[in-house]
């Protein structure tokens, strides 16, 4: 019988810059064997949007085996050149541009994005998040035009309201898009930037959301070890199961420095060993 689940890679804060190799080995691995319907990257793939970083980054991202749609993150505008921040804020996109923002419809589930980054505002920080009215009217109509039966899974890379972890995101204009949200057929929210996993409940006025959000792929954890989210939809309910690097032994349990001439200590009246002997110990594991 077919599987009628379908599975969604949720991804995010690559930081290319400051990745973390072994973590994106064994993400590209993943979806090559698990093959999912399609992966969200809720963006934040660079350290400081530098043309090599994005270099790196679209060449990863393009040899995923995978549908995907990619949000931009406060990481990704020009951040030295302030004209191109303002006149040509996504040119450094263009290897992944037709993945930007991109919606992805899935049987009885509708992936749409919800831009919570902008070039500017009036606060000193411009790394948190701000979801303007025109990004949320976009968000919406998108939603109201699903076919009928169909739920929406927004992808933002803000959080739209602080979820406990230790970074923050203090959205701007959250409240009320969660609001806007809760009134129509939202699966959840999915989202990065604070770089821990969660899954929560929100609630509104109008109603609760649920808010997911995933950790970081790159060298810049905050609580917990590199990880990604599996998303699992059955038609009715979303599973979540956060993955984590620490899965995998870690290289503080490889023993991959004993010398050729290890031998085990020597009690007196053991037999010589001979000198192509193997040590006792387990080889490495990789
Ligand atoms: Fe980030
Ligand atoms: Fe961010």
């Amino acid at each position: 019988m077919p599987d009628a689940r379908t599975l969604i890679f949720h991804l995010s804060d690559i930081h290319f810059g400051l990745e973390n190799d072994r973590a994106l080995d064994w993400v590209k691995n993943e979806i090559a064997m698990r093959r999912p319907d399609a992966v969200a990257i809720t963006g934040d793939i660079t350290m400081r949007a530098r043309t090599r970083e994005f270099g790196a980054a679209t060449e990863w991202i393009r040899s995923l085996e995978a549908p995907i749609t990619l949000e931009v993150g406060n990481h990704d505008l020009p951040y030295f050149n302030l004209i191109e921040r303002f006149v040509t804020p996504y040119a450094r996109f263009r290897g992944v541009e037709s993945m930007v923002e991109k919606e992805l419809q899935l049987p009885g589930l509708a992936i749409v994005p919800l831009k919570t980054t902008v070039r500017a505002q009036p606060r000193f920080n411009w790394s948190k998040g701000w979801i303007t009215s025109k990004a949320l009217a976009k968000t919406l109509r998108a939603i109201d035009a699903m076919p009928p039966g169909t739920r929406a899974l927004v992808t933002a890379h803000h959080p739209l309201r602080e979820v406990g972890t230790a970074g923050t995101a203090l959205t701007r204009n959250g409240s009320n898009a969660l609001a806007e949200l809760a009134k129509r057929p939202v699966a959840a929210v999915l989202s990065g930037h604070v770089h821990d996993a969660f899954d929560i409940v929100e609630q509104t006025a109008n109603g609760p959301v649920r808010m997911i959000g995933a950790g970081t792929l790159s060298q810049r954890i905050r609580s917990t070890p590199p990880s990604f989210n599996e998303i699992v939809w059955d038609g009715a309910n979303l599973a979540v199961t956060v993955r984590n690097l620490s899965e995998l032994p870690t290289e503080a349990m490889q023993i991959d420095d004993v010398p050729e001439d290890a031998m085990p200590p020597r009690k007196p009246g053991d037999p010589v060993a001979p000198a192509n002997a193997v040590p006792l110990v387990d080889p490495p594991v990789h």
